[in-house]
């Protein structure tokens, strides 16, 4: 995963001495590209995923790397023609997010045709939660994310904004598959340490929630009241992402083991009262040390 998910009390971790030519690396080498989803600033998803991703496979070339496996999206289907998605369904992104996702895949196939670099694209649904043990959590800025923001909300009573009420699901807010995180992590070192095809795969739970949902359950996880308001659709935005999990299960061996949403908040709510609240101590005292990435 990205480096979003960030070390509480301890701090995040020391910088590898060298990524790609470090042993554990040399055969595989995870790529977690920092992505914005909105449609705004195209340039900038596309110079830093796709353009990053060629300078990474040039890398992983150089260093005699035979396996990747990338960290894809299900935002590369789109506006889905049927739901729960499997793989073979049309890849037509909404966004420049999902297209530069998109195109990455289709360089990893190139790369794989010209040069027999093995990649395996998983394609995340909706990260959420944190560590069980409270040590690794989620902290983006600026926020864009629901769970987060609903206990931010829930913590300071700021008013969480519903992108919009008029979607064609079961209580017109969006709905999506939303995977724990310790549960996106096992994905990579399952079967894939084995070596297998160059194929993608869909990681999520093959349940849907929708925005309204998360707040309820929030409300009953934190015991708190979450103000609410509703805003207008976001451009990009598709109604329903469900996953298939099918080919993960058959392939890798995977199943997840927080499916449930109310397990899953909690974790985040964990996260949130106390190891993100250290995190952001520690990044005032040493903001030479921790680097957020890229904003949009
Ligand atoms: N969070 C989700 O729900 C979700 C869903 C689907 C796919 N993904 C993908 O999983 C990956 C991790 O997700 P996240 O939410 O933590 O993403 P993120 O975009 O918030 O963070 C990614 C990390 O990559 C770093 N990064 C960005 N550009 C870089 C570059 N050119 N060189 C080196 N490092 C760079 C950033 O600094 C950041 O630490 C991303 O590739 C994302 O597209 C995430």
């Amino acid at each position: 995963m990205g480096g979003t998910h960030r070390r509480g009390p301890c701090g995040p971790r020391p910088p590898a001495r060298n990524p790609v030519a470090s042993p554990p690396y040399r055969r595989r080498s995870l790529c977690g590209l920092r992505t914005c989803r909105r449609i705004g600033r195209p340039p900038l998803y596309y110079r830093n995923n796709v353009g990053g991703t060629i300078k990474l496979l040039e890398a992983t070339r150089e260093c005699g790397v035979r396996h990747i496996v990338f960290s894809s999206s299900c935002a590369v289907y789109g506006v889905p023609r049927s739901v729960p998605i499997a793989e073979a369904s049309p890849l037509d992104p909404i966004s420049p997010y999902g297209a530069s996702k998109m195109m990455c895949e289709r360089l990893l196939r190139d790369w794989n045709d010209a040069f027999a670099l093995n990649w395996m694209a998983l394609r995340y649904f909706n990260a959420t939660g944190a560590d069980p043990e409270g040590e690794i959590g989620e902290c983006h800025v600026p926020e864009t994310h629901a769970i987060p923001l609903i206990l931010e909300a829930a913590r300071e009573g700021k008013p969480f904004t519903i992108f919009g009420d008029d979607y064609p699901t079961s209580d017109r807010s969006c709905v999506r598959d939303y995977t724990h995180v310790s549960d996106l992590a096992d994905a990579h070192v399952s079967k894939l340490l084995e070596g297998t095809e160059s194929v993608a795969v869909n990681i999520g739970t093959g349940r849907g929630s929708s925005v309204r949902e998360l707040i309820d359950i929030a409300k009953q996880v934190t015991g708190r009241d979450i103000p609410v308001r509703i805003g207008q659709r976001r451009t990009g935005d598709p109604p329903t992402l469900v996953s298939d999990p099918g080919r993960a299960r058959t392939l890798l061996g995977w199943s997840p083991r927080y499916p449930n949403l109310a397990q899953q908040i909690s974790h985040a709510w964990a996260w949130y009262q106390d190891g993100l609240h250290s995190f952001r101590r520690f990044q005032k005292a040493h903001p030479d040390l921790v680097s957020l990435g890229l904003h949009d």
